[in-house]
Formats: C-alpha cells, sequence, structure tokens
C-alpha cells in the first residue's frame, strides 16, 4: 500500500538536501519480509545509486522496524510492527525514518503510518464486579461500572457496551469532558433480598472492528439485607417435661427463631423477657443458640410448673416472642422419714393387747406414687402398727408380753414408699419390757431334809434352801421367813432360824436326841 505524497521542500538543510517525502500506509502486524515500498520508484533513485551512496536507513531511535532492500531498492518489514505498542491510542501511528546516501549526501524522509488492524478485543481489568447493593436502593440509584480498553483505534476501537440481563438494571454510556465514554448500571426495578440474593450480570463491550471483538466482566450484586424480617419462633408455645432432678447445666430446650434478613438484621438474640418472674433464678437461655439449661435447684416439691417469656431480638430491634412451658416430673427423690410421736418405753409386761407403745409419723415429700409410703413391722413380734389416720401409726401390742422370756423387743420399723425405684426408711425402737410381780419365788425343791448330830451347839448350820424368781428387781427379791408352826407343840422357831437373806437354816439349841427325833 503506497501512496506516494507530494514531494514538497520543507526545508534545507545546510549539508543536505531533502529531496522528497515518501508516505506509505502499512497495516500493523505484517508479516517480516512484506513489502512496504519501493523507494526506486518513489524516490527516484536507481539501484546503482543506492549502491554506490550505500543507502541505508537512519531511525532517531536507532530501531528499524523497516529495512531498505538495497538491492531490489524496497522497503520491508524488518520486525514485527505493533501499532499498540508502539502508538497506543495516538492515531495517527506512524514510523518515521530517513534513507541515507552519501556521495552525495542524501537525505529522504519515510513516513510509514501504521494502519490498525481489529486485533484486541475489548478488555475488563477485573474479572468481575461486586456490588453489594441495600435492597432499600431506589429505582434511578447509579453504579459506575469499569471501562473496558480496547487498544485498537477507531473503527476497531471500543464501541459500545451491553448489560445482561436487565431485570432490575438498566445500562447508561456517558461521555465524560475528555470524550472517553464510562458505563453506568441504573437500578430499575427494586431489588428484594428475600427474592434473589444475588444477581449475576454479565457487561460486554463491542468493538466496532469486522470481525467485531468483544469483551466481557461478570458482574455481581450482593443484596443487602435491609431489616424488614422480624425474627419468627418455630412455636408460639413450646412445652416441655423436665425431671426435677436434672442438674445445672442440663439442656431443658433450644428453641429457636428464624429470621429472613441477613447479617446483623437476621442474627437473633434469645432472652427471657423480664415477666418470667421467679423462674429467671432457675434457668439460662443461650443468647446466641437459644438453648435453655437449668440453672438452680428444682424441685417438684416446690414448683411444679414453669413458664418462661421468651424473646428473639434480632440486631435491627425487631422482636418476636414465644414462651416456654415447663412441667417438672416428679423424682422418686426423697426416701420417707419416720418420726417418733411419742414413744412409752418401757411398758409393763402385763400390758393389755393393743396397749399403745409408740405413735409415728411418716412423710415422704414426693408426690404421688412417690410419695405413697406403706409403713410395716416383722411379723413376728407381739406388736404391729395400725394406721390412725394418713400417715400417722400406732404401734400397739398384740399379745400379752412376758418380760421373764423376753425382756427387750428391737423393733424396726420399715416404711417404704412405691415410686420406682422405691425408698425405704428403717426406724428401730428399743423397747423394754418392765417387770410386773407375776412370779412368785420357787424354792429349789419342794422339800429339804437335813441331818444334826445331837448335842449340837447352838447357832450350827443345819441347811441352806433356795428359792429363785422369774422377775426381776425387788420382784425378784426374796427374803426367807421361818412359818411358825408347832412342832411337838412347841414353836418351830425355838428350834430353827432362817437367815432371811441367805435361806441358811441354823440351829437355835443343842437338840437332844432323846427328845426330838
Ligand atoms: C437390739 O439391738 C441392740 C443394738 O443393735 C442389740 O444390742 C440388742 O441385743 C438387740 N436386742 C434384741 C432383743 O435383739
Ligand atoms: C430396712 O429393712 C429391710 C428388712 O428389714 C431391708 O430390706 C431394707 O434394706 C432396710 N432399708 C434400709 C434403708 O436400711
Amino acid at each position: 500500500m503506497k501512496e506516494i505524497s507530494v514531494p514538497l521542500v520543507l526545508c534545507v538543510f545546510v549539508m543536505t538536501v531533502a529531496r522528497g517525502q515518501v508516505r506509505y500506509s502499512i497495516p500493523e502486524e505484517m508479516t517480516k519480509g512484506s513489502l512496504v515500498g519501493n523507494i526506486v520508484q518513489d524516490l527516484g533513485l536507481d539501484v546503482k545509486r543506492l549502491k554506490s551512496g550505500r543507502a541505508r536507513i537512519f531511525t532517531e531511535d536507532s530501531r528499524e522496524y523497516i529495512g531498505l532492500n538495497v538491492d531490489k531498492g524496497t522497503l520491508v518489514v524488518k520486525e514485527r510492527i505493533d501499532r499498540e505498542e508502539l502508538c497506543a491510542q495516538v492515531s495517527p501511528c506512524s514510523l518515521h525514518f530517513q534513507i541515507i546516501l552519501e556521495n552525495p549526501m542524501e537525505l529522504h524522509r519515510i513516513d510509514v503510518e501504521i494502519l490498525d488492524i481489529n486485533d484486541h478485543a475489548p478488555v475488563f481489568a477485573r474479572k468481575e464486579i461486586d456490588f453489594q447493593i441495600s435492597e432499600l436502593a431506589l429505582p434511578g440509584a447509579r453504579f459506575s461500572l469499569d471501562s473496558a480498553q480496547d487498544p485498537d483505534t477507531g473503527t476497531n476501537a471500543l464501541k459500545s457496551y451491553m448489560l445482561n440481563p436487565t431485570d432490575n438494571f438498566d445500562l447508561k454510556v456517558l461521555s465524560r469532558n475528555d470524550g472517553s465514554k464510562y458505563v453506568e448500571m441504573v437500578l430499575q426495578v427494586p431489588l428484594d433480598r428475600e427474592t434473589q440474593e444475588e444477581h449475576k450480570l454479565t457487561l460486554t463491550a463491542f468493538d466496532g472492528g469486522s470481525p467485531q471483538k468483544t469483551g466481557t466482566v461478570r458482574i455481581s450484586v450482593m443484596v443487602i439485607d435491609a431489616n424488614d424480617n422480624a425474627p419468627v419462633f418455630s412455636l408460639p408455645v413450646y412445652r416441655v417435661s423436665l425431671l426435677e432432678n436434672s442438674p445445672n447445666g442440663a439442656v431443658v430446650i433450644k428453641v429457636s427463631s428464624t429470621d429472613n434478613d441477613q447479617g446483623a438484621n437476621g442474627e437473633i438474640a434469645y432472652s427471657f423477657s423480664r415477666s418470667s418472674g421467679k423462674a429467671l433464678d432457675l434457668f439460662h437461655i443461650d443468647t446466641k443458640t437459644g438453648e435453655i439449661t437449668v440453672k438452680g435447684d428444682l424441685d417438684y416439691e416446690r414448683a411444679k410448673q414453669f413458664e418462661l417469656n421468651i424473646d428473639a431480638t434480632d440486631k435491627g430491634g425487631l422482636t418476636d416472642s414465644s414462651k416456654v412451658e415447663i412441667d417438672i416430673i416428679d423424682v422418686n427423690d426423697n426416701p420417707p422419714v419416720i418420726s417418733v410421736i411419742s414413744f412409752s418405753n418401757p411398758i409393763p409386761e402385763d400390758a393389755a393387747p393393743e396397749t399403745v407403745i409408740a405413735m409415728l409419723n411418716v412423710k415422704d415429700l414426693d408426690s404421688g406414687k412417690n410419695g405413697q409410703v406403706k409403713c410395716s413391722i416383722a411379723t413376728d413380734l407381739p406388736f404391729k402398727l395400725k394406721s390412725s389416720e394418713q400417715n400417722f401409726y400406732s404401734l400397739i401390742t398384740d399379745q400379752i408380753l412376758d418380760r421373764e422370756k423376753m425382756s427387750e423387743y428391737n423393733i424396726t420399723i420399715a416404711a417404704i414408699d412405691e415410686g420406682s425405684p422405691s425408698f425405704s426408711t428403717n426406724k428401730t425402737l428399743t423397747l423394754k419390757i418392765s417387770d410386773v410381780n407375776d412370779n412368785a419365788p420357787v424354792f429349789q425343791r419342794q422339800s429339804y431334809t437335813a441331818y444334826v448330830m445331837e448335842n449340837n451347839s447352838p447357832g450350827v448350820s443345819v441347811l441352806s434352801v433356795k428359792a429363785h424368781d422369774k422377775d426381776s428387781g425387788n420382784n425378784a427379791r426374796i427374803s426367807y421367813f421361818l412359818e411358825d408352826i408347832l412342832v411337838n407343840g412347841v414353836s418351830a422357831s425355838t428350834f430353827i432360824s432362817v437367815n432371811a437373806e441367805s435361806g441358811e437354816i441354823l440351829a437355835v439349841r443343842s437338840f437332844d436326841y432323846e427328845q426330838t427325833k
């Protein structure tokens, strides 16, 4: 492609004569060796002159894109010529160099305009543009987009943009004062995070080349939540049963609520409302998780039900309320307790049957079956328990007692509740049977016989008698007396005496065999 310019004498150099100026136009990116122009023709030079004049190219920057074929008198591409590298956005883009000839010195200026080819597509600096746009953004809100760059010029340069889809946004192309263009995305239809959280769009840049080249950038629009949703508890009332012996930290229930909002607006804090009263001391709610745990000592016997009012509050201040009803389940955690109200101890052995020995009260703090108590005593004892009224028992004699047979009883009262497993309590009363003088002394033998030598000295011991008494104490203490009967018309006491304490029988006087045998 050559174009011969009109030769003009523009300036006169001291030692040289500019004889002409040749202008060529070539597209960029021609292969090496491609013909740029024929200077023999265009400058009116012949090949001999070129050789004798040692024709060569002179460039100011010493970079030779174009070379001179002296043999043929042609200019050819010597190095790859990239218009964009050479001139960037400067247009037109030309290479300027001189052809120097010596003997005589000749300078010929050559201009080679490098024509753009559409070798570049529009390019966006980023692959993706991220936006976070509040769902409260109003139609007309503008969001500036990246501009694409296309190094090509002219018709090959960037020409237009397109946005897709355009459900919510339109594209607006604007011009800066310097003529450069930029694009904006303009909100048309309000965003609703709850409907669509993320919008993915594509911005395409087109150049005007033929064939047309394009560049794209992804646009991600995250819709930022506006706190337009209140938390909602999963249930209006949570019901739960809880064993009264649940330890501290035991999980009662985990309440949950959902908030369709995102981020802080969807972050829910759980709390007990102040109206929960005394339950606040016994339960704890995890602000973050909604998990309710036991904090204090539950006692079915003190409180059988709790009602906790709970709030779920999001950071935007919107709340929902619910409540948790806790039924405390009685656990058989209390053994029966036997209290002795009165205890007659000892009782005389002659106490009549059904004599009251003790009054008992039995208590069990548990409820229901766990608190129902049965009392009993061993059946082989001469006693029985009689229930006078609820939880009150009398321990009474059931038989005639005999201290001499059994002077003491260990009476174990067993109280057992009906829980499962059950608790039992034993209480042992040691009952002493007091003596009644119901036994007469009994001699070891019905009769005693003793022999004494006559002429005995008075006071000699004749024999000892012994009586026993099954009773105890004074009732068993024995004194011996001589029944004053007549022996041969004479009082027996004139013959013998008895030691009241020991039962030793002594001669009172000296006996005479001939008088009394
Ligand atoms: C009653 O129990 C006490 C103490 O366990 C014991 O010393 C005593 O021998 C028991 N009495 C009877 C009659 O079992
Ligand atoms: C009470 O006594 C009964 C039998 O006498 C026994 O089986 C039970 O284990 C005792 N209970 C306690 C708490 O000692």
